[in-house]
């Protein structure tokens, strides 16, 4: 009796990882509350207008956009924040308002050219001052890492859902595989969430950049929710891998 209710366990995290990771999924696919509030890094630009105008004794004009559903990519000014997910970004002119880029499969986070991009020229240019030689302007960096964990998460999703499935159907051969899905299920969550954890992390350093003596850049980088979901789906798929391992033993074997 006790293999069986190993395997029961077992399929109830590999269930739980598997939801967590659909969620992650959807993170800023759209701006309703769901998606809105998952994502993998929030940067924060709305302290920015006020610490330039500070570091360079000038009024800042036109910087910011309170127009939620003006076009990216075309000057018309920033947004408050940017949330960006797996498949696009959102980026936000007050706690609710906002928009969605296009989306793409495994959309990049490059949150210096989304940010860059809505800047009328004069400012982009002196943000490009600015950040040179920092991982927030590193898009190429960001992007190759971001594009790679996201098929790392991907796959792990799918490695889930072929666990789960098949890890129901009482047959050795269907179970060895099931093993084997959920042992390559975690390692792929792990290395996509460490590599998420690792890039918000080396951007976030602009968080606490000096744009002048005392002015700090206004800009706050943090990790999204996806991250936190991510990392708790990796714990439950370890914790799965375990009954795998005693119901191998002592039910099947
Ligand atoms: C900033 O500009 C004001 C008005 O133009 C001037 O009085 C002030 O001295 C300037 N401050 C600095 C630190 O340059
Ligand atoms: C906001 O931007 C959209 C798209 O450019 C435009 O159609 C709309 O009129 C703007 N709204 C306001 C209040 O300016
Ligand atoms: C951005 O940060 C500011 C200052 O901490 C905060 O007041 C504001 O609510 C944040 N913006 C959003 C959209 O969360
Ligand atoms: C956010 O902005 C939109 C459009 O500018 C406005 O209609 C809405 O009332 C704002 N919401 C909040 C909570 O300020
Ligand atoms: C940038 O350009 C805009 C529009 O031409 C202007 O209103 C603003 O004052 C300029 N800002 C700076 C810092 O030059
Ligand atoms: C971006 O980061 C990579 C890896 O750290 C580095 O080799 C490259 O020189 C950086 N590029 C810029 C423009 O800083």
């Amino acid at each position: 009796m006790r293999g069986e209710y190993c395997i029961v366990g077992a399929s109830f995290l590999s269930f739980a990882a598997l939801l967590l990771l659909i969620f992650v999924h959807v993170g800023q696919i759209n701006t309703s509350t769901v998606p809105h509030g998952i994502s993998m890094a929030i940067v924060n630009v709305s302290g920015y207008g006020e610490a330039l105008s500070e570091a360079t004794n000038d009024t800042i004009q036109g910087l910011y956009t309170a127009n939620a559903s003006s076009p990216f990519g075309q000057g018309t000014g920033i947004r408050q924040q940017y949330a960006f997910g797996l498949y696009s970004y959102c980026a936000y002119v007050n706690s609710s308002a906002g928009q969605c880029s296009s989306h793409t499969i495994a959309a990049t986070f490059q949150p210096y050219t989304a940010i860059t991009s809505d800047m009328l020229l004069n400012y982009s240019q002196l943000t490009t001052y600015i950040f040179v030689d920092t991982t927030f302007i590193n898009s190429s960096y960001l992007g190759t890492n971001s594009h790679v964990a996201y098929y790392f998460l991907l796959l792990g999703t799918l490695f889930t859902a072929l666990s789960l499935f098949t890890g129901i159907l009482r047959s050795t051969v269907f179970f060895l595989f099931s093993t084997t899905m959920s042992i390559l299920s975690a390692l792929f969550i792990l290395i996509a969430a460490a590599i998420w954890t690792a890039i918000v992390k080396k951007v976030e350093s602009v968080n606490t950049m000096q744009l002048a003596q005392g002015i700090v850049s206004g800009i706050k980088v943090s990790y999204g929710s996806g991250i936190y979901l991510s990392w708790a789906a990796f714990a439950c798929l370890l914790a799965a891998i375990i009954p795998s391992m005693i119901s191998c033993c002592t039910f099947r074997g």
